[in-house]
């Protein structure tokens, strides 16, 4: 699907690192990838670690392209606008990774049709991210094949047939991990509480929170029947439901997602 294509990626940051990682692990030619960053020395750090190669500038990364990844700050994109403009060849496809930003603009700054707009998240850094992406019609179905090894490239990859579902995604997958992370916290925390030490409460919480995560994937039970299976009447776990619920948790994460749903909207409308 990737072979012999030349893939650009401009921003070398945090995401654009587990994305050229996975990409070599999936057995990208690293002299195929070439990346470009206003920091010079990134570049080579890039280089030496994986072998890709630095692009003396935007344009020329962009030129080169076919695909190209936009892996900067959305605030910066405006700056990029004329870097890309009537640099892209026509059969390039332009993928961004870029929060927020949405295909009307993509399309507007880099002058091309062909452009997937992603939200992948952090969790990508050690390969198992979570991306849903869309597409404007332009794409053609190999470009999609291959937006969809890109992407998948540092975890899994969904399509989405609307832009509106990138939103959705940024409230759930997007920013997930920050409501996972305080979860795993408050978990810790209260193992602590109880007298554990730290590291043993973290390693008590974060196997049995990837133990179970793990156990709801592969099983095919519904998660109501997976959670009563640990509910014995009377019991301990019984009793620790019952003051969640009274805390109103099930609310509480609702609240959550939606506030950042909303937020997601806001943010693209301004
Ligand atoms: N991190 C996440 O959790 C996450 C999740 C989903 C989506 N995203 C999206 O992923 C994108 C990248 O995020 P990141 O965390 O990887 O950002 P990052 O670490 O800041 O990386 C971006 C890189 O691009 C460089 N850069 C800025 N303007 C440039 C330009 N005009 N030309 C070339 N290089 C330029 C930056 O240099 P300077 O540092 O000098 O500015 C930096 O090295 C963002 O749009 C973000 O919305 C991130």
């Amino acid at each position: 699907m990737l072979e012999n294509v030349n893939i650009a990626f401009i921003g070398a940051g945090n995401m654009a690192e587990p994305m050229i990682a996975g990409l070599i692990q999936k057995g990208v030619e690293p002299n195929l990838i070439s990346v470009s960053d206003i920091r010079n020395e990134r570049l080579l750090e890039l280089e030496g670690k994986y072998g890709v190669r630095p692009a003396a500038n935007n344009s020329i990364a962009a030129a080169e392209a076919d695909i190209l990844v936009i892996a900067i700050k959305p605030q910066y994109f405006d700056a990029l606008v004329p870097d890309i403009q009537g640099n892209l060849s026509e059969e390039c496809l332009v993928i961004s990774i870029m929060a927020g930003t949405t295909l009307e603009t993509l399309v507007a700054g880099t002058g091309h049709a062909a452009v997937v707009r992603s939200m992948p998240n952090t969790p990508a850094q050690i390969g198992m991210g979570m991306t849903m992406w869309t597409a404007t019609s332009a794409v053609a179905s190999h470009q999609r094949d291959q937006a969809q090894a890109v992407l998948s490239s540092f975890g899994r990859a969904v399509f989405a047939s609307g832009e509106h579902y990138l939103d959705m995604s940024t409230a759930i997958n997007g920013s997930g991990p920050g409501y996972v992370f305080l979860m795993l916290e408050a978990m810790i925390d209260a193992g602590v509480q109880m007298g554990f030490t730290r590291p043993v409460a973290k390693e008590l919480v974060l196997q049995t929170v990837i133990g179970s995560a793990t156990y709801a994937q592969q099983s095919d039970m519904h998660l109501a029947q997976l959670r009563n299976n640990v509910t014995s009447p009377g019991g301990t776990t019984a009793a620790g439901l019952a003051a969640l619920e009274a805390g109103g948790i099930r609310t509480v994460l609702s609240d959550g997602i939606w506030a950042a749903y909303k937020r997601s909207v806001e943010l693209g409308d301004g």
